[in-house]
């Protein structure tokens, strides 16, 4: 059996390329008591890992040079040296970037794809659906006849954002980069209005013309020049969930965040940022009510698969540069 492995081969400095990976063959441990044998299915790439690319300090370790990348996996068991699973099974973990590979039993999370799209335990039903979840439930709280302003709107979290405020009876204004994915947000995930940041000529005005009354809150997912126009247009006592900066992770150098803060300090504004991980004991809630809200029709989602172990540098990539509509993630087989 050959199995590939797909490991950081250098760090980058700006933007990555595929350069930055390496394709190798590699070998399986054997199975010891409590592990189990897993074929991966479902890869997921995601914006974070940039972060994890460099050698700098930060909430999670870095990724080590000539080592598998990680991130979430749904595998199914091919042999199992523990009672918690048998042959079949499909789990969800956080392994290396692998067709095949080795894991304590323990890491892993039995799941259904019978009711449930494999997929979606890497989108709506995982990391990033539990980040739109305790983002918009916990720190920005938003109710009927309020105006949110969700960046990154036709991504992983921005989607799943959108309609959790959307739910609480806010009017929802998504900022995404192509007109399809500005008509994909009001067509199929009930946005109110969005804006495509990439053909808008003054986009702090566009914002000012969806929002006369201003915004009262905002969910960050990319930061940068769109962040500035959205805050020029906040409401007085706005809250903002600062949950992701995707247009600053390739710098090499920080750009200066000055330009918002008087608006912050004027209109009396609570930002806060927040780290999904830190909140795990509130997974358990998130995935039960976005079950719910997935069964009931009043949540959809939406996934940009990519098929082939070897397409998932492309496929990481391709998360800079707009290639996806909801959760990005690669099919092994
Ligand atoms: N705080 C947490 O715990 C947490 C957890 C998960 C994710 N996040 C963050 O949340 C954000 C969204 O994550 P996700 O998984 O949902 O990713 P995603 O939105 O599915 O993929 C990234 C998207 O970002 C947009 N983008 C890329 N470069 C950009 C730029 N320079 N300016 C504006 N938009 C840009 C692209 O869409 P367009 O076509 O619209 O440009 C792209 O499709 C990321 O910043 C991520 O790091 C934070």
């Amino acid at each position: 059996m050959e199995i590939l492995q797909i490991v950081l081969a250098s760090r980058p400095l700006g933007i990555p390329s595929v350069s930055n990976f390496r394709i190798e063959k590699t070998a399986l441990n054997d199975l010891n008591d409590g592990e189990v044998l897993l074929k991966s299915w479902y890869i997921s790439v995601d914006p974070y890992m940039r972060g994890r690319m460099n050698s700098v300090k930060s909430y999670a370790a870095s990724f080590e040079v000539d080592k598998p990348i990680k991130g979430a996996v749904v595998a199914r068991i091919i042999d199992s040296k523990s009672s918690s699973f048998s042959t079949g099974d499909i789990v969800v973990g956080t392994l290396p970037w692998a067709t095949y590979t080795v894991d304590k039993a323990e890491n892993l999370r039995k799941v259904d794809t019978v009711k449930v799209s494999p997929g979606y335990y890497l989108g709506i039903l995982g990391m990033p659906g539990f980040t739109a979840y305790i983002g918009m439930m916990d720190i920005c709280k938003p109710v009927k006849g309020e105006t949110v302003v969700v960046s990154g709107a036709a991504g992983a979290v921005g989607i799943v954002a959108g309609q959790l405020a959307k739910i609480h009876g806010a009017k929802v204004i998504g900022i995404a980069g192509s007109d399809e994915k500005c008509r994909s947000l009001k067509e199929q995930f009930g946005y109110d209005d969005a804006i495509n940041y990439n053909t808008s000529k003054l986009l702090r005005k566009e914002i000012a013309v969806l929002c006369p009354e201003g915004i009262d809150v905002y969910f960050d997912n990319v930061g940068g020049e769109i962040t500035e126009a959205v805050v020029a247009n906040l409401d007085f006592h706005a809250r903002i969930a600062l949950c992701g900066q995707i247009s600053q992770y390739n710098n090499s150098k920080p750009a200066l965040g000055y330009t918002i803060l008087p608006h912050l300090l004027t209109r009396s504004v609570m930002l806060q940022g927040f780290i999904v991980s830190n909140y795990s004991n509130r997974f358990g809630e998130a995935l039960t009510q976005l079950t719910q809200w997935l069964n009931e029709g009043k949540l959809k989602y939406a996934e940009t698969i990519i098929e082939g172990f070897d397409k998932l540098p492309e496929a990481f990539l391709g998360l800079f540069s707009g290639k996806n509509i909801g959760k990005m993630m690669v099919k092994v087989d």
